[in-house]
C-alpha cells in the first residue's frame, strides 16, 4: 500500500502568515538528508530564507511573485565538483522534502529555476560558483486544500513486463 504522505502530497502555493518552526525545517532538511546520493557523496547544502526582503528579492521578475508569500524558503544546492550527478541528487533531496512537509501538515511546492535566474539567485544568496541549484521549495501552513491523488490516476498501463 501507498504510504499516506505520496497520496496526500499536492503541490501547495498558499500560505498562511504562521512562521514555520525551526524544528520543522530541521527535520524537513534531514529527511533531506536521508536521501540516497551518487558514490553517497552527500554534496548537497540547504539555503533557508525567511527574510522577507530577500524573499522579494528572489521572486522580482518571477511569473509567480506570490510564491514570495512563503513563510519559508528551502534552496537545495549541490557541490559541482563532488558529484557527477548533481540534477539526480538534487530532485530525489526534494522528493524527500516534499514527503517530509506533507507528514508535518506543511505545504510546498517546487519552482523550477534555471539558467540567467538560477545565477542571480546564487548572486543574492552568496552561494558559490561550483554549486548548482535547480528549484527553490517555498513552504509553509497550507492556506487552500487539494484533495489526494486517487486510485483512478494509476496508469497500470504504463508498466511494461519484460519488455516494451
Ligand atoms: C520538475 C518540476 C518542475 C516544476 N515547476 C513548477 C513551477 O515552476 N511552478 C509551479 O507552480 N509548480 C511547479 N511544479 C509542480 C507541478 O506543477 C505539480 O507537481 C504538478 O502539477 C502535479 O500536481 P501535484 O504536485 O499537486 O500532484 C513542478 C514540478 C516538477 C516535478
Amino acid at each position: 500500500m501507498i504510504i499516506k504522505e505520496i497520496a496526500s502530497r499536492r503541490s501547495i502555493r498558499q500560505f498562511t502568515d504562521e512562521p514555520v518552526s525551526d524544528e520543522d525545517l530541521e527535520e524537513i532538511v534531514k529527511a533531506a538528508q536521508f536521501a540516497p546520493t551518487e558514490r553517497n557523496t552527500r554534496a548537497w547544502e540547504f539555503v533557508i530564507v525567511r527574510d522577507q526582503k530577500i524573499k522579494d528579492k528572489i521572486f522580482e521578475g518571477f511569473e509567480q511573485p506570490f510564491l514570495a508569500k512563503a513563510p519559508a524558503l528551502i534552496i537545495p544546492v549541490i557541490d559541482e565538483v563532488k558529484t557527477t550527478l548533481p540534477i539526480q541528487d538534487l530532485s530525489i533531496a526534494s522528493a524527500f522534502i516534499f514527503l517530509q512537509v506533507e507528514a508535518l501538515g506543511l505545504g510546498a511546492v517546487w519552482k523550477n529555476v534555471n539558467g540567467e535566474r538560477a545565477e542571480k539567485i546564487k548572486e543574492i544568496l552568496n552561494i558559490p560558483d561550483n554549486f548548482m541549484i535547480i528549484n527553490i521549495i517555498p513552504l509553509g501552513h497550507p492556506a487552500q486544500k487539494l484533495p489526494p491523488h486517487q486510485e483512478s490516476e494509476f496508469q497500470k498501463e504504463k508498466i511494461h513486463l519484460d519488455k516494451w
